[in-house]
């Protein structure tokens, strides 16, 4: 290794050592690796000195991703460890409201993110009084809410869903509340995607125009939607897959559920950011995968099984400008200052957590 810190220590030669070994130089090279480590270390002592856990996405970029999170995962097993965890301070390094719902479920603790950029193109698309409109017109369907999506617009909803147990908490919203139709929301594409895994039909109401009344909806099972997505899946085109195809023949192409329809069915895999990892890694030794998502995902994936490298094709463009306000400098200021606290008024918060836990209670 290249040597280029001024004053090295034991201590950081030995956390050095121990990064170059989980991330190769093709993802990190070495003098960056040096000035991460040293944050990396003021990091970890002021975790163990607050008591507080670090929750970490996948998205997150490599170094960050593979050194600080006690915890790391997409978004359902993010819930899932904010509900458990015994911390005095969470600290999710990942986007708002994946914070939020980690205060949804911890009232009394608190709750930090790094970044007050940190949103979400999803969350943004669906305001409470579009929850409120679509209660108005459809009052006895329930409303299934993906985890995307602010505390105030949880808070109006029945039940919360991840892109890791969407059809799941469809099928239960049926049974449950004994009707055909749900209301899902914000995103379209989900909604489309998991309304052809689910064989129902899909129905978008317009703001502008007079909806389809609720015996029209109920006819037969339908998805009422709403228009929302996510502008980094969006991106992707079934002209992506085509090229795909023809340049890397027999090649396996995963897509995250929130890309377009006529992506995702042209796809051989969708799933979550944890499920579409696990495929990876199960599978990529022996076949090229294109994984169609946020990019650093596949950083990720290389930084830890980097014989993998070779097999796994991603297109670097394609970045959430959201999650990469999150930095390992941003995270040590959010420890130190105990900055950005995520609050949530006690008659929002009460409804929210009991649309997340049911969720959490589903699976
Ligand atoms: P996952 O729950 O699959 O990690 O997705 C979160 C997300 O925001 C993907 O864009
Ligand atoms: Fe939101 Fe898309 Fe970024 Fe995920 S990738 S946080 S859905 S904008």
């Amino acid at each position: 290794m290249k040597e280029h810190l001024t004053n090295p220590g034991d201590i950081y030669r030995e956390l050095i050592a121990n990064l170059r070994a989980a991330i190769p130089e093709s993802v990190v090279p070495d003098f960056e690796l040096q000035i991460k480590a040293e944050l990396v270390s003021q990091i970890e002592v002021l975790k163990r000195e607050k008591n507080a856990v670090i929750l970490g996405h996948n998205y997150m970029e490599p170094v960050l991703f593979h050194t600080i999170p006690d915890y790391q995962g997409d978004s359902l097993e993010l819930s899932r460890r904010a509900a458990e965890t015994d911390a005095d301070i969470i600290v999710f390094c990942g986007v708002h409201f994946m914070a939020e719902t980690a205060k949804i479920l911890n009232p009394t603790k608190k709750v930090l993110i790094p970044s007050l950029e940190a949103g979400c193109s999803l969350a943004e698309g669906i305001k409470p009084s579009d929850l409120l409109w679509l209660r108005q017109h459809y009052p006895h369907l329930p409303i299934v809410t993906y985890i995307n999506s602010s505390a105030k617009v949880k808070a109006l909803s029945d039940v919360c869903c991840t892109s890791g147990n969407v059809g799941q908490v469809i099928r239960w919203a049926q049974k449950y509340f004994a009707t055909p139709s749900v209301i899902f929301l914000p995103d379209k594409y989900m909604a489309g995607n998991v309304a052809k895994d689910l064989a129902m039909n899909v129905y978008f109401p317009d703001k502008q125009d007079e909806p389809k009344s609720e015996t029209e909806v109920t006819q037969s099972p339908t998805i009422i939607g709403w228009n929302a997505r996510c502008y980094v899946h969006e991106q992707y085109t079934p002209e992506h897959i085509k090229a795909i195809r023809s340049d890397y023949p027999g090649a396996i192409v995963l897509a995250h559920p929130e890309c377009p329809p006529e992506v995702v069915s042209l796809s051989d895999f969708s799933g979550s950011t944890s499920a579409m990892s696990k495929y990876v890694e199960q599978n990529g030794r022996d076949k090229k995968i294109a994984l169609l998502t946020e990019c650093s995902m596949a950083d990720n994936l290389v930084a830890n099984h980097p014989e993998l490298n070779a097999n796994l094709i991603r297109m670097c463009n394609l970045r959430c400008r959201y999650m990469h306000t999150i930095t390992l400098e941003q995270t040590l200021a959010a420890l130190t200052y105990e900055q950005y606290e995520v609050t949530i008024p006690e008659e929002i918060r009460r409804p929210a957590e009991v649309a997340v836990r049911r969720m959490i209670a589903i699976g």
